[in-house]
Formats: C-alpha cells, structure tokens, sequence
C-alpha cells in the first residue's frame, strides 16, 4: 500500500524525525519530547509514495578511496564496518523499517566467495591507473552471515547490488562486450535464500546505463540480462515467498538508453532505478551557493518529468516504478562541512518533495554511513542532521 502524498503529509513527516532524537542507550529516549503540530495546507493527494519511502544505501569503498585529497571513508565498507555499534543499530532501527541498498561504484567490481569461486577471495587494492582506481574486491561469506544478522536484528529492508561486469570484456572505447556472467551471482543468491536471508530485492549493476561512469552497457544487453537475473531468481525462489524485488539500471536518466530498456524488458522488470548527483562536483567552491539557489535545486525537475513520461509510454508502463536508487547531492563523497550539515537539508528536502511529486517510490540517499554525505558521521557514528529529516 502507498502513501498519498500531500503537503500535510509531508509537514507531518518532516516533524516526525525533526523531533525525534536517536541515543545510542538501549531504551532509545526517541520521540519523549516530540512537539507535535498539525499543519493542515492542502488535501489532495498528487502522487503516491512506498509506507516506507527512506531509503539509504551502504557501499564498498575501502578507507584508501580519497578525493581531492580528503579520505573521508575510513571504516563504513560493507567490508569493514563495526556492526556491533549501538548508534548504527538504534539509528537504523528507529525507521523500522529502513530500506538499506548495498552497493555503489565498486560492486561491478565485487565477487562472492560462493563455492563455485575459482580464484582466491581477496581484497580491493588502490590503483589508480584502472577504471574505478581499484582491484577486483571480494565477499566473504562469513562477512555475509554477520552483514544478514544485523540486518535482521535491526529489521532493514536490503537490497543488494548485483556485479553486473562479470564476464564481459572492458575496452577502451565502446560499450562493454559480451553478456553478463550470472554463474557467481546465481550462487550467491542461492546461498542466501538457502540461509533464509531476507533480501527485499535484487538489482543489477551501477552506473552502466547510457554514457556509463568507467564504462558502459547497451541498453538491448541490459535488457537480456536483466531477463537473465528475472529467471534465475523466480528459479530460486520457486518455493519462498515472498518475491524478491528486480531492479535495474542504477544508473543515470539517458532518454533513449531508458527507453530502450523499458521496451525490451516488459515484465521482467519491478523498480526502474537512477542516481542523482545535481549538485555537481564536491571539490565545488560554490557548493553552499548553489544549495540556496532554487534555480539550481530546480533543475532536476526535468529528469523527473523526462523519466515518468518515458515510463508512461514505454510497454513496461503498468509493471514498472521509478526509484532514486541512489543520490548523494555533490559526488565523489560530497564536501566536508557542507553535505554533513545542517544546510544540507534545503536540498535533500527539495529532493524528497520532488521526488515523490513524479511518483517516484523510494529514495536512498548516498549514504547511510561515509564519505561527508553520510547520515551518520563516519566515524563518531553521530547522526548528522539530515539523519533527522
Ligand atoms: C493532530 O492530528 C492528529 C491526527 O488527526 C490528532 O490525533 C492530534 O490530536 C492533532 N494534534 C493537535 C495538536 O491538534
Ligand atoms: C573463500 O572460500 C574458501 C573456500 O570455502 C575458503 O577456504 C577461504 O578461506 C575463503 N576466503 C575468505 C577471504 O573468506
């Protein structure tokens, strides 16, 4: 069921987590002092939103990744992060549920330590001479196991990033050859049904869509292996219910590229994803500037009404909804002392109410934990105030 959005609601909302207030003590103290005030503005519903519309996502990137000199990481990997911190499980907890997507830039890079794997399980190493400015990383199951137990016990709804490289050959110019090797997703996926780990959906690949960031996938590919991922996972899941979510691309709205992919993947598709990075580069000197600018906010109305015209018209139109499957305001990792502060807030509020506007369902902020764009500060474990939002 969804969530009518209105102003009221909206209004309501925004109090909800302004007034709550998260400690890392057991018996949280959220909501004691919450100030409640009705603001009543408008009753028409003009889009409708998932009950659970906040998302986050948690990614890969090792303490070494750095930008414009600043490492801003340190340990909130899926690889390294501590998940016996009281603050990061009350802070996930407090949403109840939160949808967690894992994933980000290094998943295309990632594989599973699944029986069927026939190289050692290693770490990713900085590179910078290669795409992405890492190694091939790694999954260990035991990780996995601790990952699934936290995620339970703090009741996440995940959904999990499929490499979507593997098999294909990178060349220098052009989009990637070959079709998606699924041999080390398909173990993967069975070993965690088999745990009986609850997994809310399955997305395949990051970034890959129209131009690509490091390279790209033609649309008609994507399709056939986003089909590929459908099989195999309705195969798997033949005697659990409930169905896992498909998601896909990941990546950035290309007009003809979506298009294309809508149209070849009728039925086989549940949540059409993109990423929103409209602040530009977090090196930006001008980044508060263009926070306060609505000029600047506003420019992304147009992706919005570009990606929900396209899905009207495409064959997925009836099977298919939009998600921010990813947005993090200024990339590569944001700017310290702006996007983990308070002024934050004027675009990633300007962003929620747009977003769900279009119909879009769900939005996962980049991220959950790390990089200055983090809810949580990376290393204190300390909410930031758009935590609050
Ligand atoms: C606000 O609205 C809710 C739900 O209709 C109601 O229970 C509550 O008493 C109202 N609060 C105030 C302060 O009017
Ligand atoms: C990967 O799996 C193999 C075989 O089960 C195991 O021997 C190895 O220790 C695992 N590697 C890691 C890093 O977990």
């Amino acid at each position: 069921m969804g969530r009518r959005v209105s102003l009221l609601g909206l209004c309501f909302w925004v109090c909800t987590f302004v007034c709550g207030a998260v400690s890392a003590d057991s018996h949280s103290s959220r909501g004691e002092n919450t100030v409640q005030v009705n603001v009543s503005v408008g009753k028409s519903a003009i889009a409708e939103i998932d009950e659970d519309f906040v998302c986050a996502t948690l990614d890969w990137w090792p303490p070494e990744k750095c930008d414009y000199g600043v490492c801003s990481w340190h340990s909130a990997s899926l690889l390294n992060l501590d998940l016996s911190n009281k603050i990061l499980l009350n802070a996930v907890k407090a949403f109840s549920p939160l949808k967690i997507r894992l994933g980000g830039t290094l998943q295309d890079k990632v594989l599973y330590n699944t029986s069927d794997l026939k190289e050692p399980c290693t770490s990713f190493v900085k590179d910078s001479s290669i795409m992405f400015g890492f190694t091939q990383g790694c999954l260990p199951m035991a990780r996995w196991d601790q990952l699934n137990a936290f995620f339970e016990e703090s009741g996440a709804k995940i959904i999990f990033g499929l490499n979507a490289l593997n098999g294909r050959t990178i060349p220098s110019q052009g989009p990637a050859v070959g079709a998606w090797d699924s041999t080390n997703a398909e173990s993967f996926i069975r070993y965690t049904v088999n745990k009986n780990y609850k997994i809310f959906g399955w997305e395949l690949g990051n970034e890959l869509s129209g131009n690509g960031v490091g390279t790209r996938v033609a649309a008609g590919q994507y399709a056939s292996d986003t089909i590929s991922l459908t099989n195999l996972v309705l195969d798997i899941y033949k005697d659990v219910e409930p169905k896992p979510l498909i998601l896909a691309p990941g990546g950035f709205v290309d007009s003809l590229w979506y298009k294309e992919f809508l149209d070849k993947t009728p039925k086989s598709l549940d949540v059409i994803t993109h990423h929103i990075y409209n602040l530009g580069s977090g090196a930006d000197q001008h980044l508060v500037e263009k926070i306060l600018d609505p000029t600047v906010l506003d420019g992304e109305l147009a992706t919005f009404r570009n990606l929900q015209s396209i899905i009207k018209s495409s064959a997925s139109a009836t099977s298919v909804v939009a998600w921010v499957g990813e947005a993090g305001g200024a990339y590569n990792s944001g700017r310290d002392h702006v996007s983990n502060t308070f002024l934050y807030s004027f675009w990633y509020l300007d962003q929620l109410g747009m977003a769900s506007t279009f119909d879009t369902k769900t939005y996962c902020r980049q991220a959950f934990i790390g990089g200055n764009y983090g809810l949580l500060d990376a290393t204190s474990f300390v909410p930031n105030p758009d935590y609050y939002r």
